[in-house]
């Protein structure tokens, strides 16, 4: 009989660009204040690229800073899957950009685009690829530059957004196929295109050819956040096999400290157990993720053998979760 393979969280590592802008800065600009945007949001500030620093730069920074917690090196990347909102270009995949950049010989890369929900969605087709035996290093990248979509006359939305990009190396491990194996465990992702119309960016290649500013519904979006993003936490637990008490750490998506709050007490969560950051880096994005998982694993909280969930919700909309044993 085969082993029954897991993928397991080998790696992680991130970057944030240099360039920081505070709420300060934003309320020189807009018709805001650092007061109203904590308040609301419990963002102090977020990165901005430099305008010649594409989204592949980020997340080649981030990439290598994965394989070197790994242990690997860019030779032994097989595969490469990026989840962005803001490609460098419409095509070739920025996957293939960084490929291109690492310089990692011939294999698979690809973007997977779900928005803020891109991180998990694109771990759940990696783990496919590394369960199955077709890859045995894969890199899972979250890689935004968000800021490039804003309206920066549109106070609701152009203070929520930043830059940054995080990276897991995902290798196979052999399982018992119980809950207490290391590795991804259980996901549930879910999208609903009839609530299209409450994040969106207003352009496209196929529509008016511009790149288009985003959109959004700010206080519907919540609503559906805090609601639906509890109901794909307790799916992903269920088909992890593990109960939601059990788990060590929850990391959010980090779009803003109310819904990660509001979900927290929609399941009775110890808010000592949610991992936030968005008050450094504000919402990234398909990057929010890792960003934050890096930063809780390098200050300690986040170690080996801890049971971790992943949630995040995003235009579509989509929305999805993920548990996985480090
Ligand atoms: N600074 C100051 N005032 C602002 C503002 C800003 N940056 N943005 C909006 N306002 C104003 C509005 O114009 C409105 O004024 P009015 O009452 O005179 O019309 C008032 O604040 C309240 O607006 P509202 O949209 O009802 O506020 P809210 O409490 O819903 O907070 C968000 C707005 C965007 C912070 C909140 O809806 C939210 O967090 N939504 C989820 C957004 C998100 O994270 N999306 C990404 C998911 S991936």
């Amino acid at each position: 009989m085969s082993a029954f393979m897991r993928s397991a969280i080998t790696g992680v590592g991130s970057y944030l660009p240099e360039t920081i802008v505070s709420n300060a800065d934003l309320a020189r600009i807009v018709d805001t204040s650092d007061e109203w945007i904590v308040e609301r949001t419990g963002i102090r500030q977020r990165h901005r690229a430099r305008d010649d620093q594409p989204t592949s730069d980020l997340a080649v920074e981030a990439a290598l800073a994965a394989l070197k917690d790994a242990g690997r090196d860019v030779g032994d990347v097989d595969l490469i899957i990026v989840a962005t909102t803001t490609p460098d270009l419409t095509f070739p995949a920025t996957a293939a950009i960084v490929q291109k950049k690492l310089g990692v010989p011939v294999c698979a890369a690809f973007d997977v685009q779900a928005v803020c929900s891109g991180f998990v969605y694109a771990l759940s087709v990696a783990d496919g690829f590394v369960a199955r035996g077709q890859a045995r290093c894969a890199l899972v990248i979250g890689a935004e530059e968000m800021t490039r979509l804003m309206d920066w006359s549109d106070r609701t939305t152009c203070v929520l957004f930043g830059d940054g990009a995080g990276a897991v190396v995902l290798e196979p491990v052999e399982g018992r196929n119980t809950p207490a194996d290391t590795g991804i465990l259980g996901f549930a992702l879910r999208s609903d295109g009839r609530k299209s119309d409450l994040l969106y960016v207003d352009g496209g290649v196929a529509t008016d050819g511009r790149v288009g500013h985003l959109r959004m519904q700010g206080n519907q979006v919540f609503r559906h956040a805090v609601i639906n993003i509890a109901e794909a936490i307790e799916a992903a637990a269920a088909a992890a096999g593990i109960t939601i008490a059990e788990v060590d750490w929850f990391v959010p998506h980090q779009a803003n400290q109310r819904i990660i709050k509001g979900v927290g007490e929609r399941l009775g969560l110890d808010e000592n157990k949610v991992i936030s950051t968005v008050s450094h880096h504000a919402n990234t994005s398909a990057a929010s993720i890792p960003l934050a998982l890096d930063t809780a694993i390098r200050d300690g909280r986040i170690r080996r053998g801890d049971l971790v969930l992943f949630e995040a919700m995003g235009g579509g909309l989509t929305w999805g979760a993920c548990a996985v044993r480090l």
